[in-house]
């Protein structure tokens, strides 16, 4: 009885049948270790499983495990963030049992600092290939790292470092998938989308970890083979949104507009302004669809 009580709580559904016991009807989606680790199929990333019912941020929590020792793979997931952290300083809501928030602890003791920002583009590109599997849809990439589907994000991606002088301490990726959402607030409405709402399926969550862990694996192997992207930029082209488009660049020092034509094998994007191709790089820049989002 004590099991069943147990299994109740953790979200089955159970159903009694006269003398024969019970019978397991249906299980909700859970985002536990033991689901996530039942279907993980990567060596390294997830070797250690941290999940949580509340937590603040995924990356927050994922850097304190690393200043406690954590090791390299570490994976962070939680059902709820009450203080989920975006790029540029903002919030990232994530309601519970609804979306995916995990992070990644990194402690790449080759890597050199200067080549870390590419990680993020290795990281949506594992996300890109999970989402694809699961619920057999195309994605795109708005370059460097959100998750585009039919022109609105359904991922957003924060990567975080910690330096030491001249070395890399530990890297966090933050991965947050709007997985079951079935609408979304008017202001986000036309920019965000989930999984459910292009795909009409209700995928698992723990499964979508466990496949980005197995991709991140994966893409990081080929890319720390040069620290560079030789290996990965002819297939993040094929995801890259903005190839072709009309974009405007955000740079702080000077905004522009130009013809996104590629990525380099830095992961810069290649802005065709009519007068030179300009390399633009990730980090304080960002670029913005002329007609909208992408
Ligand atoms: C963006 O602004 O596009 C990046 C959003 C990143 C959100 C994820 S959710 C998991 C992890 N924990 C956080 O606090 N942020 C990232």
């Amino acid at each position: 009885m004590k099991t069943i009580n147990r299994h109740k709580e953790a979200g089955y559904e159970i159903d009694s049948v006269s003398s024969k016991g019970y019978c397991i009807r249906s299980v909700s989606d859970l985002l536990t270790k033991n689901e996530i680790e039942s279907r993980l199929k990567s060596k390294w990333v997830g070797s250690q499983i941290e999940c949580y019912e509340v937590i603040d941020s995924t990356n927050t929590q994922a850097m304190r495990l690393a200043e406690s020792g954590a090791s390299h793979g570490t994976l962070v997931a939680a059902e709820r963030q009450d203080g989920g952290k975006g790029r540029r300083g903002r919030s990232w809501e994530n309601p519970a049992g609804i979306a995916v928030a995990m992070s990644i602890l990194l402690r790449p003791s080759e890597l050199e600092p200067a080549n870390a920002p590419m990680l993020t583009l290795v990281s949506a590109m594992a996300v890109a290939r999970a989402i694809e599997e699961l619920a057999e849809i195309n994605t795109q990439i708005k370059w460097p790292n959100d998750i585009v589907i039919d022109g609105k994000k359904v991922c957003g991606i924060l990567t975080e470092m910690e330096m030491h002088t001249d070395y890399i301490s530990h890297i966090v990726v933050g991965i947050g998938i709007n997985v079951h959402n079935e609408s979304f607030p008017e202001e986000l409405a036309d920019k965000a989308t989930s999984i459910y709402l292009v795909s009409g399926k209700h995928i698992s969550r723990a499964a979508l970890v466990a496949t980005v862990c197995q991709y991140f694996e994966y893409y990081y192997g080929i890319f720390m083979q040069t620290q560079e992207l030789s290996g990965l930029m002819e297939e993040y082209s094929r995801y890259l949104v903005n190839c072709g488009q009309k974009v405007r660049v955000l740079d702080p020092k000077k905004e522009f507009e130009g013809i996104a034509r590629g990525i380099t094998a830095r992961g810069e994007l290649l802005v065709d302004t009519g007068d030179a191709v300009v390399k633009v790089e990730s980090g304080e820049v960002s670029v913005r669809g002329i007609y909208g989002y992408v």
